[in-house]
């Protein structure tokens, strides 16, 4: 009989001990989690600037090399060969909106040849089309 009561003494401490150390466990877990989901910088996050370079690295440097001095890869096989962007004279000679124009238009909208290809898209992100006039401007250095 006593061995009974013993038995229930026991349990009944035991289920206690298990009840209150729950409660003072440290916390789940899942309370981590929202520490280690991915951070808004870890996303791509672009921007103009950053666009108009990798347009002008992916589109333009074929043929107008990466400098701008119209060495490319494809320019070899041009005739006649993209001209030298960066000299002082040619900056000089071209206003921003020529360049914005052969540039979303092509060569042909401006009277030059249809091997300056027109990138229509850019009609739609004038703020990428200023960044890479700026990036044009920028070739000479
Ligand atoms: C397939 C080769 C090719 C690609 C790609 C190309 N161009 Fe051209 N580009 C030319 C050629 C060739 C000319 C010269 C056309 C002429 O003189 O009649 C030219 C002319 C130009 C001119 C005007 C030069 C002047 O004196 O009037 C600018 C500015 C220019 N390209 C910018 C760009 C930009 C920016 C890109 C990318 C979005 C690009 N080009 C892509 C071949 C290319």
């Amino acid at each position: 009989m006593r061995a009974k009561w013993i038995g229930l003494l026991i349990g009944l401490i035991v289920g206690i001990w298990s009840c209150t150390s729950k409660d003072t466990a440290p916390p789940e877990p899942e309370a981590a989690e929202p520490a280690s989901a991915p951070t808004p910088a870890a996303q791509p996050t672009g921007g103009p600037v950053t666009e108009a370079a990798e347009i002008y690295k992916l589109r333009c440097a074929v043929c107008h090399g990466t400098t701008g001095k119209g060495d490319g890869e494809a320019a070899a096989a041009l005739d006649p060969k993209p001209k030298d962007l960066t000299t002082d004279e040619w900056q000089s000679s071209v206003t921003d909106d020529y360049l914005r124009k052969i540039i979303v238009r092509g060569g042909v909208a401006v009277g030059k040849f249809p091997t300056m290809p027109a990138a229509p898209d850019l009609d739609a992100k004038p703020d990428v089309l200023t960044e890479l006039v700026k990036y044009i401007r920028g070739l000479p250095k």
